[in-house]
């Protein structure tokens, strides 16, 4: 029987500004177990980078819950949290977000440095065997801007699945990529979380992408479809 891995649960969050307030999700309802691959599309706006930061735990929800592994997140601190985190959850962005003046292999051992970590030689193996699954093992010495955006979206991979999380939050990873290139790095981050045994909500514009989940859902008008 399969456990569920990460769960909202009647999740609302709106923005205040100034005099209006924005209800970005309304009532959110999702439920995602454990090695499943789940899509999420929708409308520019429509509150999806919200819903992925709600459910990593970084923005707080005004009323609802978010809960890992069944637990909820609601009352943990945010150093217990940010700990917590990294060792439950990878997070994938359009933009990569590797650290500019250190190199790959350095930027894969971010996450395990993050989840609290002393890092010893056998995790610098480890990173390294990496980013050999992503097909960067001969890369470790160079520097994200020396990278084309394919490979450096494959270091931003690696460094999320670094830590054997659960989950992967993937917040449309291709956005960026040509779609030839996008079509492979989809295709690593789906065979990939395939073999770890790890559940992914990819966040995505692209509906060849979204319909190789197990399920698509649609978020619109602040819940999920
Ligand atoms: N920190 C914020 N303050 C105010 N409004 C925000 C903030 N973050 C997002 N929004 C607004 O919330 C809506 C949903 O944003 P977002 O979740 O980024 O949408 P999506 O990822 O689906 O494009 C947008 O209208 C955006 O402008
Ligand atoms: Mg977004």
């Amino acid at each position: 029987m399969s456990e569920v891995a990460i769960a909202a649960n009647a999740v609302a969050k709106s923005y205040k500004t100034g005099e209006s307030n924005l209800e970005v999700l309304k009532h959110v309802d999702l439920s995602v177990n454990t090695g499943e691959f789940v899509s999420i599309q929708g409308e520019s706006g429509c509150g999806k980078t919200t819903l992925l930061n709600v459910l990593a735990g970084i923005e707080s929800p005004d009323s609802g819950y978010v809960s890992w592994r069944g637990s909820s997140i609601a009352k943990l601190g945010r150093n217990a949290l940010a700990l917590l985190r990294g060792g439950f959850l990878g997070i994938v962005f359009q933009s990569y977000y590797l650290v500019p003046e250190i190199d790959s292999l350095q930027n894969v051992l971010m996450s395990r440095r993050i989840a609290g970590g002393r890092i010893g030689s056998a995790d610098i193996e480890e990173a390294k065997a990496m980013l050999e699954k992503v097909g960067l093992g001969d890369r470790c010495k160079q520097m994200p801007n020396t990278l084309s955006g394919g490979e450096r979206q494959r270091v931003a991979i690696a460094r999320a699945l670094l830590t054997n999380p659960q989950v992967i939050l993937a917040d449309e990873p291709t956005g960026n990529l040509d779609e030839t290139t996008g079509n492979r790095v989809m295709d690593l981050l789906q065979q990939l979380c395939g073999e770890l045994g790890t559940a992914l909500v990819l966040v995505t514009h692209n509906a060849e992408h979204a319909v190789r989940a197990d399920r698509r859902l649609t978020l619109s008008q602040g819940s999920i479809h």
